[in-house]
């Protein structure tokens, strides 16, 4: 597909990185540190002070900060002066319950405010931040509260009636519940407590206490193809990547309205669904309703949105109503649209134009790295398909596995093979919590090997190839099989069960499991649909399978792992390939 050339002296706005080689020559990650101001006192750097107080007390304090539209045409514009009283209010409550720096705060709620407050109101109390995904069932919940070993959960009340009432038990750590929703009176699930008088009652003066960069601040959790989600642990210090990230990757300007339309229970939400916005002082849109092409138009229309930041998945479902549905409203000030999470289609790049006037700008990166790594910038040449060229400040590379078990980058161009980064950006995940061998076996010498298979071509762009393990990708959301097959294991007729991500043209993959089942239990559609319904009511919507075959054995190594390549090989009909490891059965 063509290339689309962009001269930055036309564009409407000066983009903020003008020439790719030299913003790169010129920048150093001390020197981005410097836009941030630091807690007063040299006490250290604390994501709430950067992305609230320190524009709270100052000329922006009356600029929207959130603008909020509910489900039900409900709205709510929070200044930045307001959202600095509402966290204080929530850092003080959390004190008042004797809630300590470094504790666990998980949050789980749809994209409402009280998420946006009790997120940035646990961090100015220097607690540990987990949003959990609210379409979650009760047992990813589960898991991921133990590994984190949650003090406080926030959450409402049919979210913990549906989905955490029943978990209660696995989770002594948990001591608090905070029901977001809740007026008060006698109604109240055992066990919780009602927000709102809290923070009523609470003051809307909170001194931050003094804060290491380097202390822990978000916990985001990514799966694994075997074991347990890793909970990636990320420090305060990540906000300077946010920073710059937000500066050179989205082009924030000091009147942008952003929306990014992502969930903070995945890490692209807090990220940019909340940190790098109000990092800049900027306005940022947040719809709690799920996508629907005619009500995104109108919210980028109606708000007026200059930057947007979306994913593949949202994109190719508004592709299928056609870009004259999009034409019919007016975008009077969007300038950028960004895309994320998954392979963008070079037909989606290209769409853009059709539909909005401007072509969408793929980026990359991942739980671990925290922030935009790889990106299509404002000012450089877009190849669709391609991710676009690393950061400044990032060096990336493709390297090949040594015998040994090393790694090497490799210099030419246009050869196939692992993606890595060299360790050292500000929001580098600093381990997997509590897994500290898991999170050494991603790095050789001082490079992170990210699991994605790419080429980069000889002017420096990258291409994404594939994951070069097992990991399945449904509308943008990082499932890992194993997760799934245990679930379907819980259910009385499952002798064993495999994973894989089926391709799928809209949301890139759909989850489908082969089930082997035990003796005494016939497969038929009953059994299936007890399965999908089983399966669906632990996991959630978001992670069950959506497809389930019957089959007699699973194919296995020698040393009894499943081989899902193979079960995904045999679904498409593509060569089988190594088999040499495949058990005989
Ligand atoms: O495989 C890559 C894919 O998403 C993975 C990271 O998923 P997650 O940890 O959930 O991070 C979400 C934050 C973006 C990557 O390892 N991925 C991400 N961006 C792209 C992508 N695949 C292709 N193109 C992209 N632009």
């Amino acid at each position: 597909m063509d290339i689309i050339r962009k001269q930055p002296a036309a564009l409407p706005v000066r983009p903020n990185l003008l020439d790719y080689e030299t913003e790169r020559a010129g920048f150093s990650w001390t020197a981005a540190r410097r836009s941030l101001d630091g807690l007063p006192g040299a006490h250290g750097l604390n994501i709430a002070h950067e992305t609230v107080d320190r524009h709270a007390a100052g000329p922006r304090s009356t600029r929207i900060a959130l603008r909020w539209r509910g489900r039900d045409d409900a709205a709510q514009d929070i200044s930045y002066a307001q959202l600095r009283d509402l966290t204080a209010r929530f850092a003080n409550v959390l004190a008042t319950l004797g809630v300590a720096a470094g504790d666990r705060v998980f949050l789980l709620c749809g994209r409402i405010p009280a998420l946006y407050i009790a997120l940035l109101g646990a961090l100015k109390h220097r607690c540990v931040v987990t949003p959990l995904f609210s379409a979650f069932g009760p047992e990813p919940i589960a898991t991921r509260m133990e590994i984190g070993a949650a003090r406080v959960l926030v959450t409402t009340t049919s979210l913990y009636r549906r989905k955490v009432e029943s978990i209660r038990a696995r989770l002594p750590a948990l001591e608090h519940v905070l029901l977001v929703d809740d007026e008060g009176g006698a109604a109240l699930p055992p066990g919780t407590l009602a927000l709102q008088a809290l923070l009523d009652a609470a003051s809307p003066a909170y001194v931050i206490g003094p804060t290491d960069p380097e202390s822990p601040a978000l916990l985001h959790f990514t799966s694994g193809t075997t074991g347990k989600p890793k909970g990636a642990l990320h420090v305060h210090q990540a906000i300077v990547a946010h920073y710059a990230t937000g500066r050179l990757a989205l082009d924030f300007h000091p009147d942008d309205v952003f929306w990014c339309t992502a969930d903070p229970g995945w890490i692209t939400g807090t990220s940019y669904g909340v940190i790098a916005p109000l990092a800049h002082g900027i306005t940022q849109v947040v719809d709690e309703a799920d996508f629907d092409a005619e009500r995104w138009y109108a919210i980028l229309g109606r708000e007026r949105v200059t930057v947007w930041y979306t994913a593949p998945t949202a994109v190719r479902m508004m592709m299928k109503s056609g870009a004259d549905a999009a034409r019919r409203h007016e975008f009077p000030k969007l300038r950028f649209i960004a895309s994320v999470g998954e392979p963008l289609n070079p037909q989606a790049v290209v769409w853009g134009v059709e539909a909005f006037g401007l072509p969408i700008h793929d980026n990359w990166w991942q739980t671990e790295t925290g922030g935009i790594m790889i990106a299509n910038f404002p000012a450089l040449d877009i190849r669709p398909g391609s991710m676009g060229k690393p950061l400044p400040g990032v060096e990336a590379a493709i390297v090949r596995r040594t015998p040994d078990g090393g790694a090497e980058p490799v210099d030419a161009p246009d050869v196939e093979g692992e993606l890595a980064l060299r360790a050292g950006w500000p929001s580098m995940f600093r381990t997997y919590l509590n897994e500290e061998a898991r999170y050494r076996k991603c790095f050789s010498d001082d490079w992170y090997l990210t699991g994605d298979l790419a080429r980069r071509d000889a002017d420096g762009y990258y291409w994404f190839l594939g994951r070069a393990d097992d990991m399945i990708k449904s509308a943008g959301h990082l499932i890992g099989p194993f997760e799934v097959e245990s679930a379907l294991m819980e259910h009385p007729a499952v002798h064993e069960a495999g994973v894989i991500g089926k391709p799928e043209p809209v949301i890139g993959e759909v989850v489908k499991a082969f089930v082997a089942l035990k003796a005494g239990f016939e497969p038929g559609e009953a059994l299936r649909r007890e399965l999908l319904g089983f399966a669906r009511k632990r996991l959630g919507a978001a992670v069950a399978p959506k497809e389930i075959d019957f089959v007699a054995t699973l194919p296995k190594t020698r040393s009894g792992k499943i081989m899902r390549r193979l079960l995904k090989a045999r679904e498409l009909g593509l060569p089988e390939g190594d088999t040499s490891t495949l058990e005989s059965t």
